[in-house]
């Protein structure tokens, strides 16, 4: 199968905002999951370079046009490979191939006698690239809500496309293909439009930049043919239009185009599939609109000025927040804008729900799974992998399911649907793993049982890490290096096949993917990682059986360093070596001890504690201490009375 997913090609008057990022990554995760599946994809972006306010940005800057976008599109072509953007084509209108295409495209137009040559007096808004009627704008200005600009006199000879006379049509194939546009609300809107009435498209402008009239056309002397004509064709361009027949062929009709609503009612539902009934070219399987991030309520956008979300400037800021790696920012970005919104709806960029999205889900359910599990392997297993084990139900169920659910998401760009599936099914993991607590079944010597659990658990995390992969495309590498599948062939319908984890293969070196952000402020309720206070004898009903008790994780660590959290009197920050890895943990314990007393010092942790944010400190376990007799004041912290390496399990 054939698969054709296109961005809309952007304007090289700025560089790209967070809002330009979203849909090339929306359509990357198109692109990469139909290429898991098998599928020939061709993902197509690329910058819209012949538009008037390109020239006015480059006379801004006082240089030609075409070095002006030369540099531009470098730039777009840079922040894709930052974040990691798998395109196949990148195509710049201004290339030789879009002028071939465009020319073409336009006088086919005119063979097929949907253009006429007339005159232009009317309105022109720069900045929209859009001719409005008088009554069409607000006092005197553009009448797009997010523009308002003042618009431009213009009188001149010009081409028009008769768009009027596929009203009906359009009408028809709207009505024959009910997922052919999508959201469905959207749908209702281009449908108004067109009832509306549809006035025909003046194509022509009197410019020397542009995409010279074919000189088949009368009165072509002098004319560039209308930017959002030259700008939609390219399209075809990279499907092979007009001189790579086979390539065509195959290609097209795309399978999606996507943008965000601003550009679909009027261009890509409307002139856009116009023009190629004119043509006699198929349509686009679908089109889909997204809706807009804004900022303060408006949309983010380059032309607005003011201090605007860029993608690079983000991820420092997540870097800097948490210690992760700029791959892992990448991929957190990436999760980010496609979980937090519906698509199709309008959605508020912030940084704090970014640092809020990356503990909670990517640090916590993601990265504790894989830094629980790996360990256990390394420390029980010698860091082998045991042997495959018949599929445990309550996790292959979920991992099946959520496959399904992503597989039915994707198709209709439901990705916060398709990625909270398989949170569930992450969630469904890590609860396998408490249940059958599997430090607990080491204590036990259940050997047996306890290479079905580790087995079963590094399984799920390959599925999570194929499931994850087109949106967190490095993060899967990461995780199936460190499981030890380095090379492996990840294929879409292995997702959730059971057992192909291979037994005996040796798990690579561990790193924490999502350092937990000091500053990432968590959903979680804050509460003190401390012993409580008054300890109440234990009723009968409080009893626990030996097998709760043996669910809790209790550790030697030894503490490496310790401060006091800022306007907390009565509490410290320690890191907490426990041999695999080091942990901070919040203690109430600082009116009992000075912090440099500490560091040395073994402590018995629980390891297994659910972390908590503490006055903005991520605190990932809790230290062992009790009130000292007489004086409810001080606090004992729990050591054992001879030397235990770092790490042992307490039991
Ligand atoms: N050049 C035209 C498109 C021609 S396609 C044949 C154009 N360019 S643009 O630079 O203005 O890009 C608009 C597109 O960028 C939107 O449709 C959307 O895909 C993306 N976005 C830019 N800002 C955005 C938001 N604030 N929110 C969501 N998407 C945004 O229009």
């Amino acid at each position: 199968m054939k698969f054709y997913v296109t961005t809309p090609i952007y304007y090289v008057n700025d560089v790209p905002t967070v809002g330009h990022a979203y849909t090339t990554i929306a359509c990357d995760v198109l692109a990469r999951y139909h290429r898991l599946r098998g599928d020939e994809v061709l993902f197509t972006t690329g910058t819209d370079e012949n538009a008037l306010k390109v020239v006015r940005a480059a006379e801004a800057q006082g240089i030609e046009p075409k070095p002006f976008a030369d540099d531009m599109a470098d730039r777009f072509r840079q922040e894709w490979r930052e974040l990691d953007i798998s395109y196949d084509d990148f195509i710049r209108t201004t290339e030789e191939r879009q002028h071939r295409a465009v020319q073409v495209f336009f006088d086919s137009l005119y063979r097929s006698g949907d253009l006429y040559v007339g005159k232009y007096e009317g309105w022109y808004c720069v900045s929209d690239e859009t001719y409005f009627r008088e009554e069409e704008l607000i006092e005197g200005r553009c009448p797009n809500p997010e523009c308002g600009k003042k618009v431009e006199w213009m009188s001149e000879p010009a081409h028009f496309f008769r768009l009027s006379k596929y009203e009906q049509a359009l009408l028809e194939q709207i009505g024959r293909d009910p997922g052919w546009l999508l959201p469905e609300f959207r749908k209702n809107e281009v449908v108004n439009f067109i009832r509306g009435g549809l006035r025909d498209v003046c194509i022509s402008r009197h410019s020397d930049w542009g995409i010279p009239m074919p000189s088949t056309v009368p009165d072509s002397e002098g004319a560039v043919i209308y930017v959002w004509v030259d700008a939609l064709v390219n399209y075809l361009t990279c499907a092979g239009y007009p001189d790579d027949r086979d390539r065509f062929e195959h290609y097209w009709p795309a399978d999606v185009h996507v943008m965000a609503k601003d550009i679909f009612v009027r261009f890509h539902a409307s002139m856009w599939p116009a023009m190629l009934m004119s043509a006699g070219l198929p349509l686009p399987k679908r089109i889909v609109a997204h809706g807009w991030w804004t900022q303060g309520g408006e949309k983010i956008s380059k032309s607005r000025g003011g201090a605007v979300p860029r993608p690079g400037p983000v991820l420092e800021m997540l870097m800097e927040e948490t210690g992760c790696s700029r791959p892992r920012a990448v991929d957190a970005l990436r999760y980010y804008m496609l979980r937090q919104v519906p698509f199709g709806q309008d959605g508020e960029f912030t940084g704090e729900g970014l640092l809020i999205r990356y503990a909670d889900d990517l640090a916590n359910d993601l990265g504790n799974l894989l830094h629980r599990v790996l360990p256990m392997i390394r420390r029980y297993r010698q860091g082998l992998i045991p042997a495959p084990c018949q599929a445990e139900p309550e996790l292959h169920d979920a991992a099946k399911a959520a496959a399904g659910g992503w597989d039915k998401a994707v198709s209709t760009l439901d990705f916060r649907g398709g990625l909270e599936v398989i949170w569930e099914f992450l969630g469904a993991a890590n609860r396998y793993v408490d249940h059958k607590a599997p430090w607990a079944l080491a204590k036990s010597g259940d050997d047996a049982a306890l290479d079905r659990v580790l087995y079963a658990a590094a399984e799920a995390i390959r599925i999570a890490a194929c499931l994850v992969a087109p949106v967190m495309p490095s993060t899967s590498d990461e995780i199936e290096r460190q499981l030890g599948l380095e090379g492996w062939e990840r294929r879409w319908p292995q997702a959730s096949e059971w057992g192909l984890l291979p037994g005996g293969a040796t798990i690579g070196q561990s790193e924490r993917l999502f350092p937990r952000a000091d500053a990432a402020k968590s959903k979680a309720s804050p509460g003190e990682h401390t012993a409580p206070k008054s300890s109440t004898s234990a009723g009968k009903e409080a009893m626990i059986s030996l097998k709760e008790f043996q669910k809790l994780e209790l550790r030697v660590g030894e503490i490496v360093s310790a401060e006091r959290v800022p306007n907390a009197d009565k509490l410290l920050k320690l890191s907490v070596d426990l041999g695999e890895e080091t942990r901070t943990m919040v203690a109430g314990i600082a009116l009992s001890y000075k912090p440099e007393e500490l560091v040395g010092r073994s402590v018995v942790v629980v390891a297994n504690l659910e972390p908590a944010t503490i006055r903005g400190v991520r605190s990932e376990g809790m230290i062992l201490a009790g009130w000292v007799e007489g004086d409810d004041q001080s606090i004992a912290i729990v050591t054992p009375d001879r030397p235990v390496p770092k790490g042992s399990v307490v039991s």
